[in-house]
């Protein structure tokens, strides 16, 4: 669902962000802003600020901020749409009915179709288990721990041997090849025809947050290959957006859930007790998985295999999972090879027991790198102690760093300013790193685009805190002339809004969907800008900062069309040059 910018903006001026935020922060005045102890991360003394002229808040400490809207994203774990019909709640405001296309009308149509195919393989598969057919699949289930109760809560089932059986009854429930086609559930043969896709195995329906079935899972009985087969991704089965087993989870009233690998391991968990179980769908944990579990809660518990395989999962997911906010520990299983296992060796009161005992997840990775390092060996050990201070560059914030800082280098008897000096050390090189590495903007030029970068931001921050200073800024610099993309476009809105003096920070910001880009933006409008006080000083930083931005090629300019346009600005430049050398812009 989108809504129109007339109405995003009509949200923030109805919800200040005083207001809001007020209400989950207390707000002390300082000067024209307000300040308060920052929600997104712990601190003791307040280094979150809300600025009611600018309406957007920002933190010192944690590098959050945003608009009003971005608030409630992060504070309710909301998406963009939810935030805005949130807010709209709140403040009054009737949003308008969404206005469907053709298009998505069918989209509509097709995916409500697939889940009722959905919903009927399901009945199908989940009474063939119970069938004579299904005997030998029941008594798997039965062997393997699981109790009448579970089997039916779970919805589990049994597709028997054979080429359409499911075909069959589907069709004869009506539905059409063209909708069946797309269900995932056939494999399309040109001489046979429609196939089932799922036989001879037992069947684990994939579940939404609102208990539809969306997909399956099937386990072979007996040895054959693969073990797990899965149905693809569908209009309905988006597999990085789902966690199996949260349907019931998100109900669990615990604060953490636990995060494993497999099916059974999810039915053997809630089984025993762990109802916060959840698993990723036979795939490498996603951001979107991450997000989703930080909507239902703020610890989360890996719990993956004990085996080599298990052990770089959980290294993978580990700064997924820390990125979005949530705590994260890990679960010793050995000797076992997963929760199930563990579980039926040793019981739940145990795993309970090392659940309290699980690791902190930054500990747990410099464990796991400990293992590739010889600490006797006193190069090997330089080695791994920078490792160390590569992993704590990783952590999202300076406070959180500084933390674990004092921790590990109590940990493993390093002493603090050495290894804090190793960290600073790293850090230049991973700012880079960190700068070339950001999605969409992959570029070999990175050290020069970098600086770039940064130039054109600090004009921007200027004018944004000096409205005098837009008047002979224009004249030089139109948005155009801005070559990172991101600028350009905020220089937009900015002049825009400069033009009609009606400069509003939240409003530029609540443009962006993307919380990265809405953050990174509320850093471009509410940072102090980066000036000297002297006044000459300033007029010769304004005239540089000037000559940079245009100096810097834009995008394009080395197509056939963009070259005359490049000599042109090149001449500018040089006309600038002389120009500012004979007179004081401020
Ligand atoms: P495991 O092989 O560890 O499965 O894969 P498991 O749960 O211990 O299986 P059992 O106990 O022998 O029945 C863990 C998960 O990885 C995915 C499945 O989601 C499985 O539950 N997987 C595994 C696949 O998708 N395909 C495969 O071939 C194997
Ligand atoms: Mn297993």
């Amino acid at each position: 669902m989108h809504y129109s910018q007339e109405i995003i903006d009509e949200i923030c001026r109805r919800n200040d962000i005083l207001d809001v935020v007020s209400s989950h922060v207390k707000l002390t005045r300082k000067g024209s802003n307000y300040f308060g102890l920052c929600p997104f991360h712990s601190e003791k003394t307040g280094s979150f600020s809300v600025s009611p002229s600018k309406q957007i808040y920002h933190c010192f400490g944690c590098g959050a901020g945003g608009s009003v809207i971005t608030f409630v994203m992060n504070m309710e774990n909301f998406s963009f749409t939810e935030a805005i019909e949130y807010l709209a709640e709140r403040s009054g405001m009737t949003l308008p009915k969404p206005v469907e296309s053709k298009e998505q009308r069918e989209k509509e149509s097709l995916r409500s179709r697939i889940l009722e195919i959905n919903r009927e393989a399901g009945k199908f598969y989940f009474y063939m288990l119970r069938q004579e057919a299904g005997k030998r699949a029941h008594d798997y289930l039965t062997n393997r721990g699981l109790s009448e109760e579970t089997i039916k809560n779970f919805g589990l089932g049994y597709a028997k041997t054979g080429t359409n059986n499911v075909y069959g009854y589907l069709k004869g429930k009506g539905f059409d090849d063209e909708v069946l086609k797309q269900s995932g559930l056939f494999n399309a043969d040109p001489k046979k025809g429609f196939l089932d896709k799922f036989w001879n195995r037992v069947i684990f329906p994939i579940m939404d947050i609102q208990n539809r079935i969306i997909g399956f899972g099937g386990r072979v009985m007996g040895d054959g290959e693969p073990k797990y087969l899965n149905s693809p991704e569908t209009v309905v089965f988006d597999k990085g957006r789902n966690l199996y087993g949260l349907n019931f989870a998100r109900s669990c009233k615990k604060n953490n859930l636990i995060i494993c690998e497999g099916y059974m391991d999810v039915i053997t968990m809630h089984q025993a007790g762990f109802n916060q179980t959840v698993a990723s769908l036979g795939t490498a944990l996603t951001v979107a998985q991450a997000n989703l579990i930080k909507r239902y809660a703020d610890e989360v518990f890996v719990c993956y295999d004990s085996d080599e395989a298990g052990i770089k999962a959980a290294l993978r997911a580990i700064p997924i999972l820390r990125d979005t906010g949530l705590k994260c520990r890990v679960i010793d299983l050995n000797p076992y090879k997963d929760p199930d296992e563990f579980i039926k060796n040793l019981g739940s009161e145990e795993l309970e027991k090392r659940m309290e005992d699980a690791e902190n997840a930054f500990f747990y990775e410099i464990r796991m790198d400990e293992r590739d390092f010889d600490l006797k060996d006193p190069d090997d050990k330089t080695k791994f102690y920078k490792n160390i201070a590569q992993r704590l560059l990783q952590l999202p914030d300076a406070i959180t760093r500084d933390n674990y800082l004092e921790a590990v280098a109590d940990k493993y008897h390093i002493s603090e300013d050495s290894l804090n000096d190793m960290v600073k050390k790293q850090a230049v090189r991973a700012e880079n790193i960190r700068v070339y590495e950001r999605p969409g903007q992959l570029n070999p030029k990175k050290e020069i685009e970098r600086g770039c970068l940064k130039v054109q931001k600090n004009l921007l921050t200027w004018l944004c805190d000096d409205k005098a200073l837009y008047d002979i800024v224009r004249q030089y610099v139109k948005p155009d002339d801005y070559s990172d993309g991101f600028c350009r476009e905020l220089a937009e809105g900015i002049y825009r809004m400069l033009e009609e003096k009606k400069l509003n920070p939240a409003l530029l910001i609540s443009r962006y969907e993307d919380e990265e880009r809405q953050r990174e933006a509320a850093d471009v409008l509410n940072s102090t800008p980066d000036v000297p006080d002297d006044p000459a000083d300033k007029d010769r930083a304004l005239k540089d900062l000037i000559i940079k931005i245009l100096s810097d090629p834009l995008p394009g300019s080395g197509d056939s069309g963009g070259i005359l346009a490049a000599i042109e600005r090149k001449k500018r430049v040089e006309g600038l040059k002389a120009e500012f050398a004979g007179k004081r812009l401020l």
